[in-house]
C-alpha cells in the first residue's frame, strides 16, 4: 500500500486509521451479515443498529439531554445556512449574526430572504484576523447565529457569546470544530456540523436541535427543508447517507476510546501550541489570527512575502507535507489540525518549517 502522508487539509480531512482500517474491513461485509456496509438496506436491522449507535454515542459523547433531537442530513452545512431561517426567521422578525468570516456571511446572505439580519459584530474591518469582543444584538432578535471556528481566517470563539438577548436562541456553525472541546448543549438551540472536518467523510450533517423548535418551525416549507420531517422520522425520511453515518459511528467510538471531549481539547490545545509556540518565535514565519482568538483547529500563518509562501508550499508539498496552501482570501499557508490529526505530524512540521528557515 501506498504509504500515508501528512494531510493538512481544511477538509475534507485526515480520519482515525483505526476508523479507516476498520470501515475497509466492513465495506465488503458488515460484521458477520455478509453484505457490505454501503449496500445494506438504510430499514434493515444491521444498519438500524449503526444509526442507533452512532445516535446513543453522540449523545453520550457530548451529553445531549432528550429534549434535543440528533438529526443525520445531507445538503452540508451549506443547507443549513438556509434551513436556520427557512424554519425559525419571518419577515417579521429580526436574526442577529455575528460575523466572523466567509461562512458567516454566507449564513447571513441565505438568511436575508426570509426576514430581517442584524449584523451584531463583524471583523471584516482586519480581514476577519480576530473575533470581536463585544456584539451589539438587537431588540428582540429570534436567534443568534455565530460560527465557533472560522475555518479560512484561522480563528475560534473560546466561548459561547455572551449576554443573549432574552428569548433568542442560540444557533452554531460548528462545522469546523465540533467535538474538539466539551460542549454544554443547554446553552444553544440548534448546533450544525458538516462531517467532512472532525466527524467523519463528505455528505453528511450533524444538526443537534431542540425539540420545541423543531415542533415550531414553518409548517409550509417543502418536506425535506422541516427539521420536523427529519426528527419524526429519526433522519429515515428519505434514505440517509448510511455511509456517513456508519463512519461517523467509528469516529465517535474512536473520540470515546481516547477519553472523550476533554481529552480532544488537551490532545488539540497541546498540538496547537507546538505550532504557535514555533511560529511565534519564528523570524520568517507568522500566525496571521490576533493571539486571543486564534484557533486550535486552523492554524494560519505567513512569511509575509507572497513568493516566499509559494516557495515553501510547494517545497512542503514535495516532502510529503498536503494541504498547506492558505485560503486565497487569507494568502499563506494553513495547518489543519483536527481531532484525528496526529502529535508527530505538528512535530514533523515544526521541523520542516525549522528546516526551511534555516536554508534561507
Ligand atoms: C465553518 C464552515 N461552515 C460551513 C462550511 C460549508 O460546509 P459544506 O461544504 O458542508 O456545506 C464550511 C466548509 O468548509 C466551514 O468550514
Amino acid at each position: 500500500m501506498t504509504s500515508r502522508i501528512w494531510n493538512f487539509s481544511a477538509g475534507p480531512a485526515v480520519l482515525p486509521e483505526s476508523v479507516l482500517e476498520e470501515a475497509k474491513d466492513n465495506l465488503l461485509s458488515l460484521g458477520s451479515t455478509g453484505i457490505g456496509i454501503c449496500e445494506h438496506s438504510h430499514r434493515g436491522k444491521p444498519f438500524m443498529a449503526v444509526a442507533a449507535e452512532a445516535e446513543a454515542l453522540c449523545r453520550e459523547l457530548a451529553g445531549i439531554p432528550d429534549d434535543y433531537a440528533v438529526l443525520f442530513l445531507q445538503g452540508g452545512a451549506s443547507l443549513q445556512f438556509s434551513m436556520v431561517p427557512m424554519n425559525f426567521l419571518t419577515p417579521d422578525r429580526t436574526a442577529d449574526y455575528l460575523v466572523t468570516g466567509m461562512w458567516s456571511e454566507k449564513a447571513v446572505k441565505e438568511a436575508k430572504p426570509w426576514g430581517k439580519v442584524h449584523s451584531a459584530c463583524s471583523s471584516k474591518d482586519q480581514n476577519f484576523s480576530y473575533i470581536p469582543d463585544v456584539a451589539t444584538y438587537s431588540d428582540s432578535p429570534v436567534y443568534v447565529h455565530f460560527t465557533s471556528n472560522n475555518t479560512i481566517f484561522g480563528t475560534q470563539f473560546r466561548s459561547e457569546p455572551q449576554a443573549l438577548p432574552k428569548d433568542a436562541f442560540l444557533v452554531c456553525d460548528a462545522s469546523s470544530d465540533i467535538f474538539s472541546r466539551p460542549i454544554d448543549i443547554r446553552k444553544y438551540g440548534l448546533i450544525y456540523a458538516g462531517a467532512q472536518k472532525n466527524l467523519g467523510p463528505s455528505g453528511v450533517t450533524l444538526v443537534i436541535v431542540r425539540k420545541d423548535l423543531v415542533e415550531a418551525g414553518n409548517k409550509s416549507l417543502a418536506t425535506m427543508l422541516q427539521y420536523r420531517t427529519h426528527a419524526e422520522n429519526e433522519s429515515m425520511y428519505n434514505t440517509p447517507p448510511t455511509f456517513g453515518i456508519y463512519l461517523m459511528m467509528l469516529v465517535f467510538r474512536w473520540i470515546r476510546q481516547q477519553g472523550g471531549l476533554a481529552a480532544m481539547e488537551q490532545r488539540n490545545e497541546a498540538k496547537a501550541k507546538v505550532l504557535y509556540d514555533y511560529l511565534d518565535q519564528s523570524a520568517v514565519f507568522r500566525p496571521t489570527a490576533r493571539p486571543d482568538s486564534r484557533s486550535r483547529m486552523n492554524v494560519t500563518f505567513v512569511t509575509g512575502n507572497e513568493e516566499r509562501d509559494n516557495a515553501f508550499v510547494k517545497k512542503a508539498e514535495a516532502a510529503g507535507f498536503s494541504g498547506l496552501k492558505g485560503h486565497r482570501s487569507v494568502g499563506g499557508m494553513r495547518a489543519s489540525i483536527y481531532n484525528a490529526f496526529p502529535v508527530e505530524g505538528v512535530h514533523a512540521l515544526v521541523q520542516f518549517l525549522k528546516d526551511f528557515e534555516a536554508s534561507l
